[in-house]
């Protein structure tokens, strides 16, 4: 059975991307990305789903009275195109809690650290800052808190001394479109346990 992914994204879109090119060249199987949807109306992530022949959605929140009626709006974008998997791929909103309840262990994120050190916003910057000498990223399940769910995958990086800041977050980029689409894949197989706050790959 396919599942059909739904990716919110905010901005530039190399993992969604990587998700796409994942499908495309047969890594992930039975999965499609069904629907692209952006907060934000001119994020590059939209013109990348248009590039592949997939629906784009721009929902924008400020149309909105609040968080709870721009989700219920997202919610059924995701309910029409029956989705099973939504994917945050550079997503900066938090996920209220009628989502979360909605797509419990449904819903993956990935962030450009590991967890749970540097959470937030700029997680690149501040792991260099705090001067830490391996840093990385973590794709995890959205929980209430912020990068808080289950971790499903992590992979390190070294941080050089040459390094600049940039130099680090291109680094972990290039790991962060390995791991994000690996996690799909296992998700997609149905070979993802959650127990607690244990992801176990089964
Ligand atoms: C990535 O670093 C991701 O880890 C973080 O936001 C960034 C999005 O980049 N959550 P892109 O839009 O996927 O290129």
């Amino acid at each position: 059975m396919t599942t059909n992914i739904a990716v919110l994204v905010s901005g530039r879109g190399s993992n969604l991307q990587s998700i796409i090119d994942n499908i495309e060249n047969g890594y992930i199987k039975d999965a499609k990305i069904s629907v692209v949807i952006s907060d934000v109306g001119d994020a590059y992530a939209l013109e990348r789903a248009r590039n592949h022949g997939i629906t784009d959605v721009f929902i924008d929140p400020s149309d909105y009275s609040g968080k709870q009626e721009y989700e219920k709006e997202l919610m059924e974008v995701l309910k029409d195109n029956d989705v099973g998997l939504v994917l945050l791929a550079g997503y900066m909103r938090l996920v209220g809690k009628d989502l979360i309840a909605a797509y419990r262990n449904s819903i993956i994120n990935i962030h450009p650290a590991l967890l749970p050190s540097f959470k937030g916003l700029h997680a690149q910057q501040q792991a260099f800052e705090y001067g830490v000498k391996v840093s990385g990223c973590t794709v995890h399940f959205v929980d209430e808190g912020m990068d808080t769910g289950p971790i499903i995958i992590q992979k390190c990086v070294p941080v050089l001394d040459t390094d600049t800041a940039d130099d680090l977050a291109a680094r972990i980029l290039e790991q962060e479109h390995k791991i994000f689409p690996e996690a799909v894949k296992l998700f997609v197989e149905g070979k993802l346990k959650v127990e607690g706050r244990i992801v176990v790959h089964t």
